[in-house]
């Protein structure tokens, strides 16, 4: 069979045995914890601002636009998810539906996603704990809070926070995801103090215009792309994550049930936030205003007069972000362990530990790779890089549900997603708009360069050791 025709058994995923396998100790209010603590973060507490600048006050049909678009990607994902209760997410599914060319495809990107998006958090992360340094007025030298590239010398917040997070992963899933329980709390609590302070000041007339960029992406006159699906292309940022929880899915208890109600429990519960926190914002003052500072709630509710509560949703930021970091690394460990374990990668970093159960080379080489990128990136512009990783395998997996209903229509399954032909369509649409038109002509040309060198890498290695192309694995 050809390299791109060859496919992975799904019933080979789904009952997999070996010796490699994670072993199941999480049920389902450790995945909706896991899916909010990848949703929640960066991009609600910062985006929030820069999306205002873009589309204004229709900035919420931005968000409300994105929810839909990752509702539909998060039925299809629970659809598949459970019928492959098997570590790899995307990837797997692709392997198994569309053949091994394009799961290589989905699997570099997802490297792509899982990696800039965790370094891009962890930039985020340090920015705040700058901030703190700074006003508590700790003699700790600026060169040591940017990278090279933002004039200094190394971040060091961003290279502590992704060590320490590696540590989590190291020691067991089950502890990590317990950690990311508590802190999860933090951060919903710090934006419903947000939202309940804000609504106070809401003021209907802040709505109109409601569409001062209008709403298809354009270019302005001073080169940058605006209107609500400008907005939207950013602004996804701040939706996925929950797709990270069916990477989890081999570690899951009871996958059919627990794995349903973490992905879309997670999906509704943050598209409900969000709405809130951005309709509160956009009706207690100015988007001109808060579009441009880096911290937009923070910033607002000192215009609101209430500075004690500024900072404890700053402190909550710099306590809960972590939370982000932690499960975008967990996500792209166990990716690049998936296709290491079949043969697309060095087999040698997929062995997992004994002792902990978990991949601990594969986590400790994601931690490095993250801690470089966060000690040395820029913050602009990766946003939308990650997010065109995170397009290409929404779109993938919402056409692995859709083909396989066609190729397999009587293949039980224990999660159906409704309406799937409106539901799939309707994903893949959106996230290709989103990718051809959100998306600034640099990031689409930085991600075929990225896909590139990952075909470069593929031919090279992979196309020849992978275990289903040599027949060791169905
Ligand atoms: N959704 C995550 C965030 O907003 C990646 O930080």
């Amino acid at each position: 069979m050809s390299f791109i025709t060859r496919r992975k058994s799904i019933d080979a995923i789904a009952g997999r045995e070996g010796q490699d396998r994670l072993t199941p100790t999480l049920s389902w209010p450790h995945l909706v914890a896991m899916g909010v603590g990848a949703i929640v973060g960066t991009g609600i507490y910062t985006l929030t601002g820069i999306g205002a600048g873009l589309a204004g006050p229709g900035e919420m049909l931005s968000f409300l636009l994105c929810g839909i678009i990752c509702a539909c990607a998060a039925f299809c994902y629970a659809e598949m998810s459970t019928m492959m209760p098997a570590a790899g997410s995307a990837y797997t599914y692709t392997y198994a539906v569309l053949g091994e060319l394009l799961a290589w495809i989905v699997g570099w990107s997802l490297i792509l996603e899982y990696t800039i998006a965790a370094s891009a958090v962890a930039v985020g992360w340090s920015a705040h704990v700058a901030e703190f340094i700074n006003w508590a007025g700790w003699p700790v030298p600026d060169a040591l809070l940017h990278g090279v590239t933002s004039g200094g010398i190394i971040d060091l917040p961003a290279v502590i926070i992704a060590a320490v997070i590696t540590g989590l992963l190291v020691i067991g899933t089950r502890e990590s995801a317990t950690v990311n329980l508590f802190l999860v709390g933090i951060k919903l609590a710090a934006l419903v103090l947000f939202v309940v302070l804000a609504a106070r000041a809401f003021d209907p007339a802040r709505f109109h215009p409601f569409l001062p960029y209008g709403f298809w992406a354009h270019v302005d006159a001073d080169g940058t792309k605006r209107g609500v699906m400008a907005a939207a292309a950013i602004i996804f940022f701040a939706f996925y994550g929950f797709d990270t929880v069916s990477t989890a899915a081999e570690e899951t208890k009871n996958p059919g049930r627990n794995l349903t109600i973490g992905i879309i429990g997670s999906m509704v519960l943050c598209t409900l936030i969000y709405m809130a926190v951005a309709a509160t914002a956009l009706g207690a003052s100015s988007f001109a205003d808060f579009s441009k500072t880096g911290a937009p709630l923070v910033y607002i509710l000192q215009g609101l007069k209430h500075p004690m509560s500024a900072q404890v949703v700053a402190g909550a930021a710099i306590v809960a972000l972590p939370t982000v970091i932690l499960v975008l690394m967990y996500g792209q460990s166990r990716i690049f362990f998936v296709m290491a374990r079949d043969g697309l990668l060095p087999e040698r970093l997929s062995r997992v530990s004994k002792a902990r159960g978990t991949p601990v080379l594969m986590t400790v080489l994601t931690g490095i790779v993250v801690a470089v990128l966060a000690a040395t990136l820029k913050l602009d512009q990766i946003v939308l890089l990650a997010n065109a990783g995170t397009l290409c395998a929404f779109i993938a997996v919402a056409l692995c549900t859709l083909v396989l209903r066609l190729r397999e229509p009587n293949r039980p399954r224990v999660f159906r997603t409704p309406l799937v032909w409106l539901l799939g369509p309707v994903c893949i649409v959106g996230c290709l708009y989103l990718f051809f038109n959100g998306l600034p002509l640099f990031t689409q040309l930085w991600f075929l360069e990225w896909n590139a060198v990952g075909l470069v890498v593929y031919f090279m290695f992979g196309v020849w050791w992978s275990r289903v192309g040599k027949g060791e694995i169905a």
